[in-house]
């Protein structure tokens, strides 16, 4: 069960009944334009391998072509100078593919190599869930970028990484053995990632050394054959306190020199480095801003260095200034922040620079708006930042599959200049405004414990990550189901339950957590584990939420409150600008209510407070029932380690529950009109 767990929902476990389906899959793979180091050799290897374990079917691999029917896998390219049909294969873009089985011989092409092994990957999905139906599709990417950043720091730990240490660090050097940076390259490759990030954002400089770049080197080597490009995060201080020179500001002769050879040096390691990730001023990291240049100034400086080399910056949007907000003044908000350092600066950054924005303006919150600044880039690229990690989400102890939470965004329409402008389709997909550089990147913070993420179930939000980026439309529920089937097998009450738990557990850990947009909740001082509303105000970091005797909430408008709703285009801004027009979930986002402001169902805000928190430990105490149908479905060990996480889950909805209810009931001396608030 080890091995389950490691392999993710790449198990290839062996399809229940007996071999009768064997005779539907051809005796040889033919992979085309494949050496050793090649996506596409590794894709012919993975399908002899997942036809083995789904099949029980030996089958040879060539790149000759067979008398016979055959898998053919190629690039569009190679599969043109085979003499293979392509009349009827659709347009392929980058990483695109075709998969064919309508024949006898069947056909996976991709665009590049990527295209190739994703195709593969999509195949052995199939046959995995036993789905043999016959295909003939050409899939395209939804945006170009489509990456994982992990927030590994150099000695080995990692900064909200919930599944052990490192694979990528130890003890301030890149690791010796790369066996585990090659599997989670794979999983990555699965799901259609291209790109990593492998350091934390809150930079070491020390990744710069020569050893460590030598290192680099090796886990490029270890992920390149699965079409995963690695990059780095920089320190923005590093040609200071790293490098030895006097300043680190960002048009000095000195440091653009520094930057160009540390990136030329780089280069020589890892030739094809995806590029850099850029966290500056914010939380106290160093920045352009020290110098009074601006945030493009010093995003375009290493702009400017990765361009000879095709490589690219992620400069983040995370940016805010902690020290100058204050609660005693209403107007002050953190998360006007974004737009306020961006908005001018649209047009200034270089092209080949990617603004990466966090999906909601404060910081992964349970329930946020979406960050209005993906209507004001429209001349600068940008991609989404989303978390795998469930930071403020139950840190892998609590089952919440994400995906419906990012679908909100994603499917969220900004309406800018009145035309529709859906954040996945339209502005991420860089249609809405022309552009061809935009994507995903999610923080993953994969470690070494056997499940990867800490939690077998919490795989489920990695894999729906790779489906959502490669489309935004995709179903979320199809996902779950998919993964599923490929990670736990296809028995109905499996699919059934997992299905109906990990639908159900977003709205549950909102109901226990913080409603109605007032955030998480949880402790904003560290840990942003277990439940702390008292932290979420007077706090130096502008996580507020003006909770005092008699009202509650951020007035975010902009006729009394931060304005932050007039960040938004127009018709979004009049939605959110009044209460009537405001989405109840996002009220106290937007709007500072009494207690007993009354919500559309007739209940008070406070009494919803109490109902929504017994309503979502009630749910989540029934996790472990519903998981307990399970038994004798499920290995043993999967199955008790699943149990045991969602026992504890149950009980610490309740901590939550009683602890959100009290400290509200205790602040608005309102009682609960069902009595079980305060009463004991
Ligand atoms: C959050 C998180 C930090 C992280 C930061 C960031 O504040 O708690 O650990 O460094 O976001 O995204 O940069």
């Amino acid at each position: 069960a080890a091995e389950d767990g490691l392999n993710g929902w790449l198990r290839y476990a062996r399809l229940p009944g007996n071999n009768t389906k064997q005779a539907i899959v051809p005796s040889s793979i033919v992979a085309l334009n494949s050496t050793e180091t090649s996506p596409v050799y590794v894709a012919g290897q993975e399908l002899q391998k997942g036809i083995k374990g789904i099949l029980g079917k030996t089958v040879d691999v060539t790149s000759e072509s067979v008398d016979g029917p055959s898998i053919v896998v190629g690039t569009i390219d190679a599969f043109t100078a085979a003499g293979g049909d392509t009349d009827v294969i659709p347009e392929l873009e980058e990483d695109g593919f075709w998969l064919n089985t309508e024949g006898d011989t069947i056909e996976i092409v991709g665009q590049n190599e990527c295209g190739v092994l994703y195709g593969v990957f999509e195949y052995l999905s199939l046959l995995g869930q036993g789905n043999f139906t016959k295909v003939t599709k050409a899939t395209n990417p939804s945006a170009s970028i489509r990456w994982v950043n992990q927030w590994d720091n150099m000695d080995g730990t990692i900064e909200r990484g919930f599944a052990g240490l490192s694979i990528f660090f130890e003890k301030n050097v890149t690791v010796a053995n790369t066996t585990r940076v090659s599997e989670y390259a794979r999983l990555l490759a699965s799901i259609r990632v291209n790109g990593i990030i492998v350091n934390n954002v809150n930079a070491n400089p020390i990744i710069l050394s020569d050893e460590n770049m030598a290192g680099l080197g090796r886990i490029a080597d270890a992920m390149r054959p699965w079409g995963v490009r690695v990059g780095i995060s920089l320190n923005f201080a590093s040609p200071q306190t790293f490098g030895g020179l006097s300043t680190f500001g960002p048009l000095d002769e000195s440091v653009i020199a520094w930057w160009g050879d540390i990136t030329n040096k780089l280069y020589e390691k890892v030739p094809d480095m995806a590029g850099y990730l850029v966290k500056a001023n914010s939380e106290g990291q160093p920045g352009p801003l020290t110098y009074n240049r601006t945030l493009a100034e010093g995003a375009n400086l290493f702009a400017n260095a990765v361009k000879p080399h095709g490589g690219i910056v992620m400069f983040r949007a995370f940016v805010y200034d902690s020290v100058n907000l204050n609660e005693s003044n209403w107007k002050d908000d953190r998360a006007n922040a974004a737009v306020d350092f961006f908005r001018d600066l649209d047009g200034d950054f270089d092209d080949n620079v990617v603004v990466q924005v966090k999906y909601g303006p404060i910081d992964f919150q349970v329930r946020e708006a979406p960050s209005p600044l993906f209507a004001h880039l429209q001349q600068t690229a940008s991609a989404i930042e989303l978390q795998v990690t469930q930071e403020y989400l139950g840190q892998q102890c609590h089952l919440v599959y994400l995906p419906p939470l990012w679908k909100q965004i994603l499917n969220f329409d900004l309406r800018v200049d009145g035309e529709k402008s859906v954040i996945g389709t339209d502005i991420l997909s860089g249609k809405r405004f022309g552009k061809e550089l935009t994507g995903y990147a999610a923080v993953v913070n994969v470690g070494h414990n056997a499940t990867w993420l800490g939690s077998h179930l919490a795989m489920s939000n990695l894999y729906a990550y790779g489906w959502l980026a490669w489309d935004p439309t995709d179903n979320e529920v199809t996902i779950l189901q998919d993964w599923t089937r490929l990670t736990f097998g296809s028995d109905k009450t499996i699919i059934d339950t997992i299905t109906k738990m990990s639908m159900e557990s977003w709205p549950a850990y909102e109901n226990y957590t913080g409603n109605l947009g007032i955030q998480t909740l949880t402790d904003i001082t560290g840990p942003h584990y277990g439940p702390n509303p008292q932290s979420m105000d007077n706090n130096p970091w502008g996580q507020w939420t003006r909770a005092d005797a008699t009202s509650i909430g951020m007035d975010r408008t902009v006729w009394n409150g931060t304005g932050f709703a007039g960040q938004y285009p127009s018709e979004i801004a009049a939605q959110f600008e009044t209460i009537e027009t405001t989405p109840e979930e996002l009220l106290l986002w937007f709007h500072h209510v009494p207690y007993t402001h009354v919500l559309s169902t007739g209940a008070t805000v406070i009494q919803h407070f109490y109902d929504a928190h017994y309503a979502g430990a009630e749910t989540a105490a029934s996790f472990p029932t519903q998981w307990a149908k399970l038994v004798g479905l499920v290995d043993p060990q999967r199955f008790d380690e699943t149990l045991f996480r969602l026992m504890y889950q149950a009980g610490h909805a309740i901590v939550w529950r009683d602890a959100i209810s009290q400290f509200y009931h205790n602040i608005s001396s309102i009682a609960d009109e069902r009595a079980r608030v305060g009463s004991h």
